[in-house]
């Protein structure tokens, strides 16, 4: 990951336009903070791919929220459309109109997560196969150079995921769309999480695809134990595969089955960052005033107050601190540590949100 992310400061530094490709169903949760951080700065063009598979209304909101952002231009595509190289340059001269012709190429880098379709629109580019598109993962692997126009070429840099998804529903959104490998994530507990994204908006979606007509008065776990009775998830004696109806729900909303779902708007994103963000600050207090325990002495009152402050009325000393038992086990243990709870629809480390 460190060499990925110096390989992609490199590249960045040579680029006039980031051509930065979104899931238009997810398109706040398929930005890559890292890239954000690393870009902050260069004109960029948001290419929410896989419209078709995306509510439209809610994409307009999308373009209108990105289109109002300094040196951001934003447009939706998918891959039906047959020639979108001429759009994608003239958005991307309009940001960077000092450059052009053949003393000053125009130099764009297109960046992405795994399978948000970077290779199929490569290939569509360049009316060949270039790029390696696979449905696993991080198929992507090298860097490699496109020449859209004499004064125009495009460097593909590889599908990444960032090490640590900080916020919760983004990584239940990115394993249920495919960006995070399948060794990632139990099929199962991931379903458990999706369901109360889903229903948050597309409850009628659900209901009509699985034939459930009292979906609203159905708790998650009844509306996934109902998908397996629908989808053959029924065992012998009668149990449900509950798994089964994970992957079967899963299957339904990558391949579209469930119908055109958005999956996030600007607003709900950026309460679930914002979230997020608290959560972290608070971890890192607890953290810090574990470690003050663990050396023996009292947590620091100035970072205490630091932090409180930062967090207004929602944090206080006793909150910075662990209850009294777990103090006792972490002065027990100089190994004990705190951390954010394990993801439940995870199987491993890897692409877990934190
Ligand atoms: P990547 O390079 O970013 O990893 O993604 P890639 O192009 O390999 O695309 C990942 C999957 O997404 C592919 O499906 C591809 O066909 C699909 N895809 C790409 N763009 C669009 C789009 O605009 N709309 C829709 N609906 N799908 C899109 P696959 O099942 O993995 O492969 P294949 O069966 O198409 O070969």
């Amino acid at each position: 990951m460190h060499r990925a992310r110096q390989a992609l400061a490199e590249r960045l530094a040579d680029t006039d336009v980031v051509v930065e490709m979104l899931d238009a169903r997810l398109p706040g949760s398929s930005a890559n903070p890292m890239l954000a951080e690393m870009a902050g700065h260069k004109p960029t063009l948001k290419v929410l791919n896989k419209q078709d598979l995306a509510d439209s209304a809610l994409t307009a909101l999308w373009l209108a929220h990105y289109n109002a952002q300094p040196l951001v231009q934003a447009m939706a595509l998918d891959a039906g459309e047959k020639a979108p190289t001429r759009r994608l340059l003239k958005a991307c001269r309009e940001l960077a109109p000092l450059r052009g012709g053949m003393v000053k190429p125009l130099r764009l880098v297109i960046c992405g997560i795994p399978n948000v379709g970077k290779s199929t629109l490569i290939n569509t580019l360049m009316g060949r196969r270039a790029a390696a598109a696979a449905d696993e993962a991080g198929v992507t692997m090298a860097e490699q150079r496109l020449q859209l126009a004499s004064d125009c070429y495009l460097v593909d840099t590889p599908g990444m995921l960032w090490p640590r998804i900080a916020v919760p529903q983004s990584g239940v959104l990115l394993a249920a769309t495919g960006a995070v490998g399948r060794n990632a994530y139990d099929e199962e507990a991931l379903a458990h999480e999706l369901l109360p994204l889903l229903r948050v908006r597309h409850e009628a979606a659900l209901a009509q695809r699985y034939a459930l007509a009292d979906a609203p008065g159905l708790s998650d776990e009844a509306m996934l134990q109902a998908i397996a009775r629908r989808r053959g998830g029924l065992m012998s004696g009668g149990r449900l595969n509950l798994h089964k109806a994970g992957e079967a729900l899963l299957q339904d909303l990558r391949s579209g089955a469930l119908g055109a779902l958005t999956l996030e708007t600007p607003q709900e994103f950026a309460a679930w960052a914002e979230a997020a963000a608290l959560a972290d600050v608070e971890r890192e207090a607890r953290r810090a005033a574990v470690r003050e325990l663990q050396r023996g002495a009292k947590p620091q009152r100035g970072l205490l107050a630091e932090v409180a402050r930062e967090l207004g009325e929602t944090f206080s000393d006793e909150a910075a601190l662990p209850d009294p038992a777990t103090q006792a086990t972490i002065k027990a243990s100089s190994k004990a540590k705190t951390g954010a709870p394990r993801a439940r629809f995870s199987r491993s480390r890897q692409g877990r949100p934190g």
